[in-house]
């Protein structure tokens, strides 16, 4: 078996610019892959057999990672098992990008095990049938993404920050944020407009979802009021929530039951997927101590 990392995201900010015919929102966003990561043992089988370390995540046709090898064998035409085991670190419900990020994370493994038959652009293209984020991740880890998500432009890599990513115990579910939302307050202002602005260095981090799971999840609203008095600068709901991180000097809570870690930003190497960086964090973390 070889062991692939599957990073999560966070989006810097996110506009949603409209409803769609189809039900699905069409938005601009910044997203950002950060060291917070699942691992994906993988080998190819006779017959596909999937485990995962968190019990209440499903392990059938309905888990992403077996949704991507599906998808690869129906674009490839080729045939093969696969048997895999997802060791998760990543809290699912949180907008991190978990499902998704395990998604692209197949698709790159099989590409590497069934020597290369894709181009990364492909494997990107392709996995927009499964799901909205997971092209990104076949960015280098910062993008700015469009339409439901799945268009992708990749950016150079911004300057290595330290966030705290800070979640509740209960996770929130995509489409009722989404459905929630009330789409005649958005702005109009243009989302290139924004990312502009934040690429020098001037916009606010924001989220129009924010206001939408907040309803939903009265709670979520006084946890980042109380973020914010604990000192973080920025505290920002990442994707659909229930997930926020938070930038600046801030003390996290002590409460057991939130998930609280520190992460960095994280980018790939653009021939490799993020073992390498990971890897490589990891030999200089061991060598300071
Ligand atoms: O594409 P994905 O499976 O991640 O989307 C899950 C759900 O989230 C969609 O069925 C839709 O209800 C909502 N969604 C949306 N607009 C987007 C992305 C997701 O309305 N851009």
């Amino acid at each position: 078996m070889k062991t692939f990392f599957s990073p999560a995201k966070v989006n810097l900010f996110l506009k949603v610019v409209n409803r769609r015919p189809d039900g699905y929102h069409n938005i601009a966003s910044l997203f950002q892959t950060i060291d917070l990561f699942d691992e994906l043992s993988i080998a190819l089988d006779s017959q596909d057999s999937l485990t995962v370390s968190d019990p209440s995540i499903p392990c059938d046709e309905t888990n992403l990672v077996l949704k991507a090898v599906n998808l690869f064998r129906r674009k490839t035409g080729l045939k093969f098992g696969v048997k895999a085991n997802l060791n998760k670190q990543i809290p699912v419900q949180a907008g991190l990008g978990g499902g998704s990020g395990n998604a692209a994370t197949t698709l790159w493994a099989l590409n590497e095990l069934c020597h290369f038959p894709a181009t990364i652009s492909q494997l990107a293209d392709w996995s927009a049938e499964i799901g909205s984020d997971i092209s990104f991740f076949f960015s280098q880890g910062t993008a700015y993404c469009t339409g439901r998500g799945e268009k992708v432009n990749n950016l150079p890599h911004p300057p290595s920050k330290t966030v705290w990513v800070i979640k509740p115990p209960q996770g929130l579910s995509t489409p009722e944020v989404y459905r929630n939302l009330n789409v005649s307050h958005l702005s109009s202002i243009h989302p290139e407009k924004d990312l502009n602005a934040f690429l020098d260095g001037k916009a606010p981090y924001f989220n129009d979802l924010e206001t939408s799971a907040f309803r939903l999840m009265p709670a979520l609203g006084e946890l980042k009021q109380d973020l914010i008095a604990r000192g973080f600068q920025t505290v920002l709901m990442t994707g659909s929530g229930s997930a926020f991180f938070c930038l600046g000097s801030g003390t996290p809570p002590k409460d057991k039951t939130l998930f609280c870690r520190e992460v960095k930003f994280l980018n790939r190497h653009p021939d490799k997927w993020y073992n390498e960086t990971i890897h490589h964090r990891a030999t200089e973390n061991s060598e300071k101590q």
